[in-house]
């Protein structure tokens, strides 16, 4: 099957983060109650800082926006420094006007993770569904907690994250160890994902080239989770020269 990603390849990882922050402003500027999918991780820091900066230099209000976001560490609570509820408050809602009841991170300490991911679902569908949703890439082609594997129908649920990722993220810029890294986490699925009208995924930096060019060129497979983003009618990857330097 042919892929209908659309690519945007930019110089510096700064233009990736002015280009996606600019994406995201328009469209909170044309309709003011976007239901926006925002990503934690090193790679959407920057775009939070120029969407702060939009707000405070250009008054984009974010007031009427609700946010949905892909994934929470299970164990942590959000008030755990490492946790994305505390990434989230600290990069981008605390910077902004959004309404604290308007953004949506999974609870990682929730008594029963089933029915917080049922919940999850459900507060996505009655807010009309996600208008575009910002992505990440993991080195093994992960999208949120989507583990390579992770089938193209998951709903948000439990999962187990993969040793790939458990190393990806005790780079010393989060835990510095593996050892403290949670084994599972609340993740939005393959699915859900998939059913937002706009996509845009960010990636930076040559350690993602190759799985950029597996998502992007390599065949239509659960074995590389944004593979199954080929076929999605919006979706556009914006990189920077690294992350594209396989394609
Ligand atoms: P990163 O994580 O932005 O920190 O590289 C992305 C991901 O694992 O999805």
């Amino acid at each position: 099957m042919p892929s209908k990603i659309n690519l945007q390849i930019l110089e510096t990882a700064d233009e990736v983060a002015v280009e996606a922050a600019k994406v995201i402003a328009e469209m909170v500027s044309k309709k003011p109650n976007t239901v926006i999918g925002l990503a934690t991780g090193s790679t959407p820091e920057r775009t939070y800082e120029e969407l702060a900066k939009i707000h405070k230099t250009e008054g984009l209000s974010f007031a009427g926006v609700t946010s949905f976001n892909l994934d929470e560490y299970w164990g942590l609570s959000g008030d755990h420094d490492q946790s994305y509820r505390y990434f989230m408050n600290q990069h981008l809602f605390n910077n902004i006007d959004i309404r604290p009841w308007n953004t949506n991170v999974l609870n990682g300490s929730a008594v029963n993770p089933n029915l917080e991911c049922q919940a999850f679902e459900t507060k996505i569908l009655a807010s009309g569904g996600i208008d575009i949703w910002l992505l990440g890439i993991g080195i093994n082609g992960h999208i949120a907690f989507n583990e390579p594997g992770s089938p193209i129908d998951t709903r948000t649920r439990l999962v187990s994250l993969s040793q790939s990722t458990i190393e990806a993220n005790s780079d010393g810029r989060s835990f510095s160890d593996p050892a403290e890294v949670p084994r599972s986490a609340l993740s939005a699925g393959i699915g859900t994902i998939r059913e937002a009208r706009k996509l845009i995924l960010l990636a930076i930096g040559e350690k993602k080239a190759e799985a950029i060019a597996a998502a992007v060129e390599g065949p239509f497979s659960a074995a590389c989770p944004s593979s199954l983003l080929q076929d999605h009618p919006d979706c556009t990857f914006i990189l920077d020269r690294g992350a594209a330097s396989n394609l």
